[in-house]
């Protein structure tokens, strides 16, 4: 059985911009969990992306694989791209290269550095003048891609653009209610199906043409999407690759939690 896999960053501008990074002078070790290092995209590399997602940040499940989007977020976005038709083409950058701890400051979010080595990564990837539509999850992301959209290069991409809610929002805005969860639920559903409707018409070169089949008020069976075998480094087993919460930050406080990530293989692998 032959396993497809993402050989990462072989090309400029990439290599470039995985070896020349921004460090903690540019990202607060106070708001950022710098010391687990930088994770960059997951998806094409190529050019070949008709669609761009812009998340916040990576979680421990991207720390480990080194790629974004992989866990429950991810797969949810998966979810709705193959409702636009596109199940390759597609390529997803953070807002942030690092997972934020607490909360990002203003002014760091705004620091020239940061934004900047983040619109390098933009114009990368909009080089090929192949993407057709963004997606941004959440006011983060939303926010860096008005940044880009304030620079000459951004002004100059066209693209069908939509703001939706970060795909996790209704589970950290319920923290826990099971009716606040439903409502949050229904609202992001909503909110995403609009942001289907808004997009869709500018999609002129999906993977698979498919008619806009909008979500109920819950999630139904097919609207998490597994991610593609493709979008993960060389050699991932695939208990990593096809669940997430096999990672977990423990310990008795906040310091041991931030400096530990433990990993448990899947239940029923090893018997
Ligand atoms: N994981 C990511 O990489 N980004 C998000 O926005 C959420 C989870």
């Amino acid at each position: 059985m032959l396993h497809p896999f993402d050989p990462g960053y072989v090309a400029e501008p990439f290599l470039t911009l995985c070896s020349d990074y921004p460090d903690a002078t540019v990202y607060p070790a106070d708001q950022f969990r710098v010391e687990w290092g930088p994770i960059f995209h997951r998806g094409r590399l190529d050019g070949s992306a008709r669609v761009l997602v812009i998340g916040q940040d990576p979680a421990q499940h991207e720390t480990v694989i080194r790629r974004i989007l992989v866990g429950e977020a991810g797969r949810r976005v998966q979810g709705l791209l193959a409702k636009l038709g596109i199940t390759e083409s597609y390529v997803c950058i953070n807002t942030y290269l690092y997972s934020v701890y607490g909360s990002v400051k203003a002014a760091t979010a705004r620091k020239p550095e940061l934004v900047g080595y983040r619109n390098r990564w933009f114009e990368a990837l909009f080089e090929s003048r192949n993407i057709e539509v963004v997606f941004a999850l959440g006011q983060a992301a939303d926010a860096a891609w008005q940044a880009f959209r304030a620079t000459p290069q951004g002004q100059a991409v066209q693209v069908s653009y939509a703001a939706v809610t970060h795909p996790t929002q209704p589970e950290s805005s319920a923290a826990g209610d099971k009716t606040k969860l439903a409502d949050a639920t229904k609202k992001l559903l909503r909110n995403w199906n609009a942001g289907l409707q808004a997009v869709h018409p500018g999609l002129t070169h999906p993977d698979t043409p498919t008619p806009p089949v909008l979500y109920g008020d819950t999630w139904a069976v097919g609207d998490r999407v597994p991610i593609p075998e493709r979008d993960y480094p060389a050699g991932l087993p695939a208990w990593m690759r096809e669940n997430d919460g096999w990672a977990t930050r423990s310990g008795p406080d906040a310091l041991a939690k931030r400096r530990n990530i433990t990993i448990k293989v899947t239940r029923g692998v090893v018997t």
